[in-house]
């Protein structure tokens, strides 16, 4: 067995910037082989040879299945199975609601939802191979989802709907797969700071930097919880908010609802948590 089939292996996708590339940092190491993807291929070159531990560039569409099954191809021809998978790629578009906007709720369900199952139909292959592999071992598979699905969000609609199904499909899957002794989680951050959440122009309350994120997700994940949420100053806030009567918790959360001055009724594009 080559030094690489032999080392633990983690796939990172959407590292290329913001978590996931916070997420690699925290993640590479000798002994540790990390594969990265995300579209940027540039940004993941670089991230490779900035590395301390064996990295191997692999970029991708997550939309694009054929792209995502030639990623996980290359990872059995280099390593035959994979140890960790975090599913971290997404977008966000925040939504005006004077009508359904199709096309925005499209295009974040494509990469948020679609694409995320189409990284974890390519991995699953690569997860059972390390329990043939690695007998006694458990490998993971972890999926971004976010704090927003504790409590739906003013023109949140595209992007928490697409985080709530992504949620619902992880913890069905938990249920279906728990046999096999493939260990799955849910990842839920309140506000990080990254390039997706740098373009909006809304209060974030308590927001953390990209770092603290990657620290409590691999503690988090190492832990045994089944979803990783921080920080809980605030994601307990939403979580108690959910527990109100429906008539409080609408008035309560619709306060936070942000009125355009330009009374603009086209889909508002922003990034965020
Ligand atoms: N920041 C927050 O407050 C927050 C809170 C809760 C959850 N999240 C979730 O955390 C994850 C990471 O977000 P972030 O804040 O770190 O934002 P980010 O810096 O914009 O990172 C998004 C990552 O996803 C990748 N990506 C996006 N679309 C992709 C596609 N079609 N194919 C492949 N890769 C794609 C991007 O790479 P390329 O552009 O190079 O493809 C990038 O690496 C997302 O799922 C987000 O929803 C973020």
């Amino acid at each position: 067995m080559s030094r690489k089939q032999d080392s633990k292996a983690i796939w990172i996708v959407g590292a290329s910037s913001g978590i996931g590339e916070a997420l690699f940092r925290k993640i590479d190491a000798p002994g540790v082989t990390v594969f990265i993807s995300a579209r940027n291929s540039a940004a993941l070159e670089s991230l490779a040879q900035s590395a301390k531990g064996e990295v191997v560039a692999l970029p991708l569409d997550i939309t694009d299945q054929r792209s995502v099954q030639h990623a996980a191809d290359e990872i059995t021809n280099q390593v035959g199975h994979i140890d960790q998978v975090i599913v971290n790629a997404g977008t966000c578009e925040y939504i005006n609601s004077d009508k359904v906007d199709m096309g925005a709720m499209r295009r974040v369900m494509d990469t948020n939802f679609w694409g995320a199952l189409n990284i974890i139909n390519a991995s699953l292959p690569l997860l059972r191979a390390f329990l043939r592999n690695k007998p006694g071992g458990q490998p993971q598979l972890a999926i971004m989802s976010s704090s927003v699905t504790y409590q739906p969000l003013p023109r949140a609609g595209a992007y928490g709907a697409s985080k709530a199904a992504l949620r619902y499909f992880a913890e069905s899957l938990k249920l279906d797969l728990q046999h096999e002794g493939i260990d799955i989680r849910v990842i839920s951050p309140g506000f990080v700071k990254t390039p997706l959440t740098d373009k909006n122009d809304f209060d974030m309350p308590f927001m953390i930097d990209a770092d603290e994120a990657a620290e409590r997700i691999v503690n988090g994940l190492s832990s045994r919880r089944f979803d990783v949420h921080f920080p809980s100053r605030f994601t307990r806030i939403l979580k108690m908010i959910s527990l109100l009567p429906d008539r409080i918790r609408f008035k309560l959360v619709g306060k936070a609802s942000r009125h355009t001055d330009t009374g603009n009724t086209d889909t508002v594009h922003t990034h965020d948590a």
